[in-house]
């Protein structure tokens, strides 16, 4: 037999799972088959059905003490790493973050729910968007949560429910740093040209305004300057330019105590990719901010930063069924799975590509197929892998696509109609829920039909 070299051949990184393709845990058994967190993949399809996402909770843990333990080295006694819960949102993830000492990053009253939910401590939440409700502002201030004031609108509510409750508020300012970063545009947030936070060329009339109101008490800034960025400059540069604005807001009187860097280190989702480790991302950030602080004889502020995908991607892999082969002679194979752009629409939406591989084969013994792995929604643009190299595939075979932690349940949709899979975490060989499977009953839950609409009988559930 022939064995092809495969990404699972790869040394795994401990320390940054950022940098392999697959989970800690993941191993291949005597019987040649894929397990992770000890537990089967194919016995875990047989008991939850499929799709399946999985989480392995020791690449989680190792991802969440990766940041700790380099701010400590780096930046010590000052520092609150905050999982970007946007990345995949669930009581379960925010009670581990909590239960690692992590702080969490929330965009909407639903994201803010979840995290209260799962057990992160209020002082330890922040509210970020750039159109948050007034619902939403007032559960933030209610539940004593740091509002990231990302406009004037912003603002301005907040001085008014300050002024209502006679007492002080402690807020941070969103702001674009015009850093440009070689990713993909849609993820492109701190350029000039943004949708989200102050220009920074406004900054001052800002700090003017601040300083007139009564209640509001300016802490801390906030800047995030994109997503599944390799570079290390971009987040050096951006230390540099946040201290330039702390001695800034210090003319108007503000006494910056607070810098937040926002997110973005990328993530190994091929043999391809080689993003930097967490050790070394922070130290770039800690080392910027440090120098710079030291240069202008400025106190250390607290050091923030707000990592998604690198907490959760490399933990996360998505289980589907091979069903229909469809072979199109001199030009390719599609193998079509039990799921697709609903449970990841990340291929569709930014043309990213994942690693794969067979369950029962995974290192691709005997590999010479290059297959196309479709879904199944009725969108001929519903394909989640171009070209892939697989062992012989046939209907009924298990593949695993590794790197799905972040962005994609979160970003999941019941398009067709089709209900999300269920989500389990593994560890130590023990399999739990934490996300229930929909059924498509679910998805008639918020259908209202008209009294004056003849209702239909007789539907065969089962
Ligand atoms: N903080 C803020 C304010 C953010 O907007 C984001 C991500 C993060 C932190 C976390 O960034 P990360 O460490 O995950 O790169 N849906 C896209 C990614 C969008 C990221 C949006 N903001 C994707 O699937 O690639």
């Amino acid at each position: 037999m022939v064995e092809k070299k495969s990404f699972l051949k790869e040394k795994i990184d401990l320390n940054s799972p950022n940098k392999n393709i697959v989970p800690i845990t993941t191993s291949i058994g005597n019987d040649g088959k894929l397990s992770i967190g000890g537990c089967s993949i194919e016995e875990l399809v047989t008991k939850y059905d499929s799709p399946l996402y999985i989480l392995d909770e020791i690449t989680l843990r190792n991802s969440c003490r990766a940041y700790k333990k380099a701010l400590e080295k780096y930046y010590p006694g000052k520092s609150l790493p905050i999982y970007a819960s946007k990345a995949n949102s669930s009581i379960f993830m925010s009670n581990l973050v909590a239960s690692e000492g992590l702080g969490l990053d929330a965009v909407s009253e639903g994201e803010l729910l979840t995290a209260l939910k799962g057990g992160v401590p209020n002082e330890k939440i922040v509210f970020h968007g750039n159109n948050k409700s007034n619902k939403e502002i007032a559960f933030a201030v209610r539940n004593n949560i740091k509002v990231i004031v990302d406009n004037d609108y912003d603002l301005e509510r907040l001085e008014d429910l300050s002024k209502s409750l006679n007492c002080d508020l402690e807020i941070m300012i969103r702001f674009t740093p015009g850093i440009e970063c070689h990713t993909h545009e849609y993820i492109r947030t701190g350029s000039f040209d943004s949708k989200f936070g102050f220009g920074i060329e406004n900054l001052n009339t800002l700090f003017e305004k601040i300083s007139k109101t009564k209640h509001l008490k300016l802490q801390g800034l906030h800047a995030h300057i994109g997503s599944q960025i390799f570079e290390l400059e971009p987040h050096m540069d951006l230390g540099k330019i946040m201290v330039n604005v702390v001695l800034e807001a210090k003319k108007f009187g503000h006494n910056i105590k607070k810098l937040n860097v926002g997110g973005g280190l990328g993530i190994k989702y091929t043999v391809h990719d080689d993003p930097p480790s967490i050790d070394e991302w922070i130290k770039t950030i800690s080392n910027s901010i440090v120098k710079a602080c030291k240069n202008h004889n400025l106190d250390l502020p607290t050091l923030m930063c707000e990592p998604g995908r690198s907490i959760v991607s490399t933990a996360g892999v998505t289980i589907y069924k091979i069903g229909a082969l469809k072979k199109i002679p001199g030009i390719r194979t599609y193998l079509s799975v039990d799921g697709g752009m609903s449970d990841n629409p990340r291929p569709i939406t930014y043309q990213s590509n994942y690693s794969a591989c067979l369950v029962s084969n995974p290192l691709n013994i005997n590999s010479k197929n290059k297959y196309t792995i479709a879904g199944k929604h009725c969108e001929s643009g519903d394909v989640l892998l171009k070209e892939i190299e697989l062992a012989d595939c046939k209907t009924g075979d298990l593949l695993c696509v590794f790197g799905t932690g972040a962005y994609n349940i979160s970003m999941s949709s019941n398009y067709n109609r089709i209900p999300r899979p269920a989500a389990l975490l593994v560890c130590d060989g023990e399999a739990e829920i934490i996300q229930r499977r929909e059924n498509p009953v679910d998805l008639l839950k918020y259908d209202v039909l008209p009294d004056r609409f003849i209702k239909q009988n007789s539907v065969h559930l089962n």
